[in-house]
């Protein structure tokens, strides 16, 4: 769940929220003559709440490499020990290299273990960003998860909207959305899908979710609290998920592990027994 970095109401709203992670914005939700202040509030909350045990993923999203923004958000925040940043606007996987540097300075200045700070990278708000998907493998050890963004590249192609009349997301958005799905399971990290703006339409959200899941991502990010539930119930495997995929791993180890067998009238071979020890290892 995304909060504005500025905002101590939704600070606090956030932690009850039942979000795995808080994404606490210093980017694009922060005016420019706030984001002092934003780092400010963002390092107290930090302070205040990354020693409890029950509470989501502490995330700070910075400003991008090229804002000259970077160093001052990390020189306040790093030293309150955020479990990961959230880096906007990278254009390739040089640019992770570069904040792990940054990070990996910053955590020897404040007494922090090497590599602690986790890395979720945003990989799409640009046109040459999507030029830059190729060599994200590798680029960083932190580096944990790929999520996209279709509001800034819509405004770096100068399109007038990046969706149509259905609500679903032409061409460019679709083809970023999708190579950020390869960019990251490539790179062996998490596919995050992106925002649903619209938050008032709870129809379409989970349309939206469903669709995400369906292809492949392993989660969702939220803007407003009420859709924290809705993704939440959409990405957590069912009962019936789990006892299918249990069934199914059961069978191929009953069958000597063979590379093929039948279940109820239908063949799975290895890719089904990939996707049931995939989905299993989600849930721990
Ligand atoms: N995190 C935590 N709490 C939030 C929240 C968020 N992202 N968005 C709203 N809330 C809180 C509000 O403070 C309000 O609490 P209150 O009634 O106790 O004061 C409650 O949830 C209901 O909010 P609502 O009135 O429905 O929405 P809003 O008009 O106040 O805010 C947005 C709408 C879009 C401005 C707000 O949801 C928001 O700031 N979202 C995040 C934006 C962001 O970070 N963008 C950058 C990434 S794309
Ligand atoms: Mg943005």
């Amino acid at each position: 769940l995304f909060v504005p970095g500025d905002a101590p109401r939704k600070l606090e709203k956030g932690l009850a929220s039942g979000a795995d992670a808080l994404l606490l914005d210093l980017e694009d939700s922060v005016a420019i003559d706030n984001k002092p202040k934003a780092r400010e509030i963002v390092s107290e909350y930090l302070n205040a709440n990354i020693g409890k045990k029950e509470r989501p993923r502490l995330f700070v999203r910075v400003n991008a490499l090229d804002t000259g923004m970077t160093d001052a958000d990390l020189d306040i925040v790093i030293a309150a020990r955020p479990d990961g940043i959230l880096f906007p606007k990278s254009r390739h996987g040089g640019d992770v290299t570069h904040l792990d540097a940054k990070l990996t300075a910053r955590e020897a200045l404040h007494d922090i273990n090497e590599g602690s700070t986790r890395i979720l990278v945003l990989v799409t708000e640009s046109a040459q960003a999507l030029f830059g998907l190729h060599n994200y493998r590798g680029s960083s050890k932190r580096l944990d998860g790929m999520t996209w963004g279709a509001e800034d590249l819509a405004a770096d192609l100068g399109a007038e909207t990046n969706r149509n009349e259905r609500g679903d997301y032409t061409d460019p958005f679709r083809l970023a959305r999708a190579q950020c799905l390869f960019a990251a399971i490539a790179a062996e990290v998490a596919p995050i899908d992106t925002i649903y703006p619209n938050f008032r339409d709870a129809e379409g959200l989970k349309r939206e979710t469903r669709e995400g899941r369906r292809d492949g991502f392993t989660g969702k990010m939220a803007i407003h609290p009420d859709q924290v539930p809705v993704i939440n119930e959409i990405y957590t495997p069912s009962t019936e998920e789990i006892a299918k995929a249990q069934r199914l791993i059961a069978a191929f180890e009953t069958a000597g592990n063979a590379g093929v067998i039948s279940l109820d009238g239908q063949m799975y071979d290895q890719p089904h027994l990939k996707r049931a020890l995939r989905l299993l290892a989600h849930i721990g």
